[in-house]
């Protein structure tokens, strides 16, 4: 790393910032398909003309709008992402970078001191509302690239999809396979149970709400799908979860974990690393854990037969089958 390199890593959150700000303000939605004076941008977004107007200056010089005649337009990547209307946004996933905010701010009173634990914002109905559609825009990206990674077990009919979320995989997996009937297990329901409605999917996909630590769930699958659930459980949670799992599902059935995995020493890919510093101060409990120590969890809970693959750089699946 060049000293330019580590600056601009020391900088990193200003940038951060502006986007995120320009994002919770809503100029981007206020900008839309026209472009828009900064004046009239000021009033659409409830700002003062020259907070606005230096916000919009330094959107420009970050290449995130452009400014033609004194008007402010959306760039195509913009439009594409920042727009709330556009069917890609990511506007509610930008909404909860920005809510990270300060679980970074709190993280050196969080080393020192130890975990703050979940935030009391975080358990209620808007929050867990908001963060499902922050995942889903996530997740409906990445879950056809995910699924291409897993194999359904030999004449699988029954899927149980634990912290399902936004039903992203569910619906997925459901569209994938037409056979396939799916159980999506979450703490928070609303968000999937609408996904699943509009993909006129809940004769094959059923929505229930309950904590997977602790519901019933039920016998017999063939595949259960936890997908970037075990970074929210301490070691001993997620061994106590993945034993459920084993009961779950058929002899053969298989498990498939979606997640950052690390290498053993917990550095790399630096991704992970950085998240798993997230986890501390976001989560009661959770953190990213190395392959490794996933595998041994499995193997202690009936497991065998481990698969590792990578998704992308950082993400990757852990498939293992029921001995
Ligand atoms: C990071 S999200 C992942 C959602 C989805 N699997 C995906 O990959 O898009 C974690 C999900 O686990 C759910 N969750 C966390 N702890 C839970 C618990 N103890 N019981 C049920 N759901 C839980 C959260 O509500 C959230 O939807």
């Amino acid at each position: 790393m060049t000293y330019r390199d580590l600056m601009r890593l020391a900088n990193g959150y200003a940038d951060s910032k502006v986007l995120l700000v320009a994002n919770q303000l809503g100029v981007f939605t206020a900008i839309g398909a026209g472009g828009r004076r900064s004046d009239s941008l000021a009033i659409a977004c409830g700002a003062t003309p020259t907070g606005m107007r230096l916000l919009l200056q330094a959107l420009t010089g970050l290449g995130l709008v452009r400014v033609k005649a004194d008007r402010y337009w959306n760039t195509r990547l913009g439009a594409t992402f920042l727009d709330a209307r556009s069917p890609s946004a990511v506007t509610n996933l930008l909404w909860l970078l920005n809510h990270h905010w300060s679980d970074w701010t709190g993280l050196a009173r969080a080393i020192r001191r130890g975990r703050p634990g979940w935030a009391s914002v975080t358990k209620t109905a808007g929050f867990r509302r908001r963060f499902a559609l922050a995942m889903h825009e996530r997740s409906h990206v990445l879950a056809p690239l995910t699924l291409d990674k897993i194999r359904l077990p030999r004449g699988a009919k029954r899927v149980l999809d634990l912290g399902g979320g936004s039903g992203a995989y569910s619906i997925a997996l459901a569209q994938r396979h037409p056979d396939l009937h799916v159980v999506l297990v979450d703490q928070a329901i609303t968000v999937a149970r609408r996904h699943v409605t509009d993909a006129r999917l809940a004769n094959r996909v059923a929505v229930r709400r309950g904590n997977v630590l602790t519901k019933p769930l039920g016998s017999g699958f063939d595949l259960a799908l936890v997908s970037n659930l075990v970074h929210d459980f301490s070691a001993a949670e997620n061994q106590r979860l993945l034993r459920r799992v084993h009961e779950a599902l058929r002899p053969g059935g298989k498990i498939v974990i979606v997640e950052y995995f690390l290498n053993a020493a917990g550095t790399v890919p630096a991704e992970a690393a950085v998240f798993s510093l997230l986890m501390y101060a976001f989560t009661a409990t959770g953190r990213s854990y190395a392959w490794e120590e996933v595998e041994a969890w499995l193997k202690s809970a009936g497991f065998g037969r481990f698969h590792r693959r990578a998704v992308t750089d950082s993400i990757g699946t852990l498939e293992a089958v029921t001995r």
